[in-house]
């Protein structure tokens, strides 16, 4: 069960918090009048559209339709849960938290992993300062530099190197006191038949950070041959290996830009991806993708491309996560890097954008391996061709979009030289209920893809209709006085469109309860979904001073004026089909004098 955080902290959270310092961290702002200005994070743009209003404590993209509050910017960015919105900003900002009783992880448990990340973020630090500080990191320093790797990447994921002595870690970690149990329960120590040592000793720290920023354990490759090559934390409390991906925290502005994840093999291949400009990178951490590693992914982007060593190990991991992938519903892409390499030595061996150019020539998961099939040599062979023709028969049964299957059955006819009933053959594969599967999938991720349901936004509000309707909202928001007197005239039918509708509905029934619009619209904003992105966008499009009294009313008459149309249109197209019925001739005179009427009030604003 997820915690549920008392109220009362999660306003005291939305006061310590600064919403232009946090935005900060993902976009340059500058300081327009009451409001920053930016590039959005959220969608791509080259002049700003993204807006900032500190005494409101909401955001804003005129261009994709981002808005809210600071506790949706974080869960949008970052991808969090509110409540993990809610427990990093408290913690950023010092805010104790109160739980609902029942509800929230139990005290003690809470408190005993806050202790462990405070333990493993210190030890992050303190190797990270020894690898640039000690003398012993002389060595290391020139590991690193004969791998080609930059400060500039270390730093940003915290790279370090373990001290050669037996207590280095554990000295420092008892005198800042942390207990024995706790660095065992760290997994930094070992204890056996009563003595303690540093589990890491003399070896290249990498940081592993959770999705939320948190260090949960390390990596420690050795600096030369010495076996093991990797040192890894065990599991305990606060680090399951199969949930972690290796830089997903650092790499999630990259992601959000590219829409797609490439997932490599190891650490320093992230490292060497990132330096070269390819930062939308994760690492498995060895072969196998978990499925709960997936479904972490696809929180982010349902794009996932495989970039795996060029080996065997990786070919056939490459298929077997790409398989996993698949049953998500998702059509995984394959990075082919030439023979025996990895991404790592694409970085430091080829020429510069080597690996750029690969990653941009990525191709799907069943070309990949059809390909591998058509690249066995005994294809020359009568033979060798009957054993590929079974082989990549079970491939196109196991893929799933039927489109990518036709194309491949192209190339594998010009290979394989197959007579036209085996193409025939070919073409009646792949599952009957695949298709299915592959839309199910589809719909079940693209709430995760940035940007799908704005486009639709942004065309609806370019409608004229819809851009009045807006304005009058807008002006509405900044001068919430007018509602009394503006809000009885209108009905649902003044709206068309389905939010501004939805709106208008709260506004006007927060009135009766004698609440002030701009209250309403405000706790709107901070509601999430699409009603709370446009409300924010009204209450900060209002600060833009085009915005005035006599533009409300305008926009008051222009809805009575399109609504009047409306319903004038529709009685006059029914009066054309059915007998003429009294009744309804009559109302329609009477509307079209209210339309007049509308039309010159209109006339008279316009002109004045
Ligand atoms: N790995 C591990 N334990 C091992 C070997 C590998 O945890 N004994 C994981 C590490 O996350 C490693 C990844 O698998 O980064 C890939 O392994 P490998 O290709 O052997 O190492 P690289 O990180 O690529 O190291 P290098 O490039 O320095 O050889
Ligand atoms: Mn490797």
């Amino acid at each position: 069960m997820s915690p549920l955080i008392k109220d009362a902290s999660v306003q005291s959270v939305a006061q310590a918090a600064n919403l232009a310092d946090i935005v900060s961290q993902y976009t340059t702002l500058r300081k327009r009048g009451n409001t920053y200005l930016g590039l959005c994070p959220f969608h791509q743009e080259k002049t700003p559209s993204f807006s900032v209003s500190v005494d409101k404590g909401l955001y804003y993209c005129f261009g994709c339709g981002e808005g809210g509050d600071v506790f949706q910017f974080l869960r949008k960015m970052e991808n969090l849960s509110f409540t993990e919105a809610v427990e990093s900003l408290a913690q950023r900002y010092g805010v104790g938290l109160e739980y609902e009783e029942g509800s929230g992880p139990d005290e003690m448990r809470r408190n005993r992993d806050q202790r462990l990340f405070a333990l493993l973020e210190k030890a992050a630090g303190f190797y990270h300062r020894y690898l640039w500080q000690s003398s012993e990191g002389d060595r290391a320093r020139e590991y690193l530099q004969k791998r080609g790797l930059e400060r500039s990447v270390c730093d940003q994921y915290q790279v370090g190197l373990a001290p050669s002595g037996w207590r280095g870690l554990m000295g420092r970690a008892r005198i800042q006191g942390f207990s024995e149990r706790e660095l065992e329960a760290a997994g930094l120590i070992i204890v056996r038949d009563g003595r303690a040592y540093d589990r890491f000793r003399s070896r290249l720290m990498f940081p592993l950070v959770d999705h939320r920023g948190r260090v949960v354990g390390f990596g420690g490759r050795s600096l030369g041959d010495e076996m093991p090559k990797y040192v890894n934390s065990p599991e305990g409390p606060v680090y399951q290996k199969s949930r972690l991906l290796y830089g997903l925290h650092q790499a999630r502005k990259a992601i959000a830009v590219a829409d797609e994840i490439l997932v490599v093999e190891g650490y320093t291949d992230v490292l060497s991806s990132t330096q070269s400009g390819v930062g939308n990178v994760v690492a498995s951490m060895g072969t196998a993708l978990t499925e709960q590693q997936l479904v972490l992914m696809t929180r982010f982007t349902s794009n996932i491309t495989f970039m795996f060593d060029a080996d065997r190990a990786g070919a056939e991991a490459a298929m077997r996560s790409g398989g996993l992938a698949r049953r998500q519903g998702l059509r995984p892409m394959v990075v082919m890097l030439p023979a025996g390499s990895d991404p790592a030595d694409v970085v430091v061996e080829g020429p510069p954008g080597a690996l750029r150019g690969l990653v941009d020539a990525k191709i799907s998961l069943l070309k990949y391996e059809v390909t591998r099939v058509l690249d066995r040599p005994d294809i020359s062979t009568a033979e060798g061709r009957i054993a590929a023709f079974e082989t990549v028969r079970r491939i196109l049964r196991a893929s799933v979009s039927p489109k990518e299957r036709e194309e491949e059955i192209r190339a594998i006819a010009d290979r394989l030289q197959l007579t036209p009933e085996n193409v025939g053959l070919l073409l009646r594969e792949g599952r009957g209920g695949a298709a299915g599967a592959w839309s199910r999938g589809k719909t079940k991720t693209a709430g995760s893809v940035a940007g799908s349901a704005s486009s639709g936004y942004v065309s609806r509000v370019t409608a004229p209709v819809h851009a009045v309707e807006r304005r009058f909202l807008v002006a509405l928001t900044k001068f919430s006085d007018a509602a009394g007197d503006l809000l009885p005239g209108l009905t649902d039918e003044h709206f068309t469109d389905p939010i501004h509708r939805e709106v208008f509905q709260s506004l006007h029934a927060s009135q009766q309860r004698g609440e002030s619009v701009a209250e309403a619209v405000a706790r709107l904003a901070t509601g999430g979904g699409e009603t709370g992105r446009m409300s924010a966008g009204l209450l900060i499009e209002g600060e833009n001073e085009v915005y005035t009294r006599a533009l409300l009313q305008h926009d008051y008459l222009r809805l009575q004026e399109q609504h009047v149309d409306r319903v004038v249109t529709e009685l006059r197209a029914r009066l054309e089909e059915e007998d003429v019925d009294e009744e309804t001739e009559r109302k329609l005179y009477r509307l079209e004098l209210l339309q007049h009427e509308v039309r010159q009030m209109l006339a008279d604003v316009e002109e004045g």
